[in-house]
């Protein structure tokens, strides 16, 4: 395994919360008191992507604890006859910085692929968002020896990024995501490895998250694997008990890299 490209280099690792479909007010402004109570060390970055509607009644409250705002889809349209869309302006009146593309829910169920998510990531890029691009192989995917072309073709969005595009990627292998099972330590450290070095030859230097069942219980071992630099977590972000738990360990392991 190549050690080329500089992917240990110690940047602010990111723990961020995807709640995907759940969360209504009430259950939110609970969950950002309690988080309150286990604020993160400065050191790392603590984000949360709840659904749409509750972006702006979050933003106020999660800036003041220092936790960033991020949205979990974007459509790339400026404005206009979209119905149910949401562009990149709307997110940032909202308050986020980040914005997730390419989410392997939003490929399988709502069919996005390469050509819409280059739109999505260049919009983004366009107003000011950062965009955690999600990239991922299914079962029989890995099963079969393509992880890595699987990998290289959902990267390769990335060739007509603009240099120093700001971005974050999240290595979310999709049997791994709401069914408990993770990605071994040397599958994540191989893995990540993989997407190091397609970053460097596409000309980006960024982080690369973990995420698939990511729980208090296996985060050290996860954040510890060379190449991963933070984790996009989705069940265990919806307690702020089980999140905390996640931000402090992952605290601890970024404290001693
Ligand atoms: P789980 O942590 O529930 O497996 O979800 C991971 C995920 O898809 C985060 O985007």
């Amino acid at each position: 395994m190549s050690q080329s490209g500089n992917y240990t280099s110690p940047r602010r690792h990111l723990i961020a919360g995807n709640w995907k479909m759940n969360g209504i007010l009430e259950e939110a402004q609970q969950f950002v008191a309690e988080l309150a109570e286990n604020p993160a060390p400065d050191h790392i970055e603590v984000a949360l992507m709840p659904p749409f509607t509750l972006l702006h009644p979050l933003a106020e409250p999660l800036r003041q604890k220092g936790v960033q705002l991020g949205a979990q889809s974007v459509y790339h349209e400026p404005k206009g006859a979209f119905t149910g869309s949401i562009c990149p302006v709307m997110l940032r009146d909202a308050g986020c910085h980040y914005v997730i593309v390419g989410h392997s829910e939003r490929r399988d169920i709502m069919g996005e692929a390469n050509e819409l998510i280059s739109k999505k990531l260049n919009a983004a890029w366009e107003n000011g968002l950062e965009p955690i691009l999600c990239v991922g192989e299914h079962l029989e995917e890995r099963q079969d020896g393509e992880t890595n072309s699987v990998l290289r073709q959902q990267l390769s969005v990335l060739e007509d990024a603009p240099e120093g595009a700001a971005l974050t990627v999240a290595y979310e292998p999709v049997w791994a995501i709401g069914t408990g099972l993770t990605a071994s330590p040397e599958q994540v450290t191989e893995t990540h490895a993989f997407i190091h070095e397609e970053l460097t030859r596409l000309g980006h230097d960024c982080r690369v998250l973990y995420g698939g069942s990511v729980k208090p219980e296996n985060t050290a071992e996860l954040m510890g694997c060379a190449g991963v630099e933070g984790a996009l977590v989705g069940g265990a972000s919806l307690q702020a008990e089980s999140f905390s738990k996640i931000v402090q360990a992952a605290a601890s392991v970024a404290a001693g890299a």
